[in-house]
């Protein structure tokens, strides 16, 4: 596998390394990040109402992505000084669905070059060719790409959903198994389907208290945490 991709980066590559300029000063990545998930994600600019929408969610949310050992880093093809003025107006102005005087602590990169935004694909020009779409990069601490959503300009992202992908994939690797649609922590995990025919017949044979099978190939079991 190579250490730098080619082309743009799909689930699995290692993640494309950068330095840039952010509201918190200036970062490297992933040196500065080590150990930790990140989510990269871009916005299509500042001073604008879905992004402002997004930010407060975001912002409302970092410390429970904290917990989870996830970093958050936002990038717009925006100057530092936009990004800079557009959280005081968040701060200082902006209520919205519960959230008041909210302070956003994470780094926002100023990608007026777009050096980050075209290593990640974020500038989709039959969408716009100037302005980021709304990408979200789920980056595991061994710096690879574990998830990647892109959505168009005119339509926000739903933050619960990426934080419950981002537990979800950490319930993965700590567990070794997969979660069904709509998974939510404390629901039952699926138990990776068996490789070969004798597994299949030791799997359904075994079903009972430890996890319980719908067929063959489906079966399901709670976690003890
Ligand atoms: C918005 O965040 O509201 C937005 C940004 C760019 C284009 C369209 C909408």
């Amino acid at each position: 596998m190579c250490d730098e991709q080619q082309g743009l980066p799909l689930i699995g590559d290692k993640a494309p390394s950068f330095k840039a300029l952010t509201t918190q000063g200036e970062i490297s990545f992933p040196e500065d990040y080590e150990g930790k998930w990140v989510i990269l994600f871009s916005h299509p600019a500042d001073f604008t109402p879905v992004c402002t929408t997004e930010f407060m969610t975001f912002g409302s949310m970092a410390e429970q992505f904290a917990e989870r050992n996830c970093q958050l880093i936002g990038l717009s093809i925006d100057s530092n000084y936009s990004h800079i003025a557009w959280m005081r107006t968040i701060k200082e102005r902006i209520e919205w669905n519960g959230i008041k005087n909210l302070e956003i602590t994470f780094p926002v990169i100023a990608d007026l070059k777009m050096e980050v935004a075209n290593k990640f694909g974020m500038v989709q020009p039959n969408e716009d060719d100037t302005h980021a779409v709304r990408a979200v990069f789920i980056i595991d601490p061994e710096v690879k790409v574990r998830a990647i959503l892109y959505y168009p300009l005119s339509n926000g992202r739903n933050m619960n959903e990426i934080f419950r992908l981002l537990v979800a994939m950490q319930t993965t690797d700590e567990h070794g198994v997969a979660t069904p649609a709509n998974w939510e922590p404390g629901n039952e995990v699926i138990v990776p389907p068996p490789g070969s025919c004798g597994q299949a017949k030791e799997r359904v044979e075994g079903a009972g208290d430890d996890y319980h099978c719908l067929d063959w190939f489906l079966c399901l079991k709670s976690l003890d945490d």
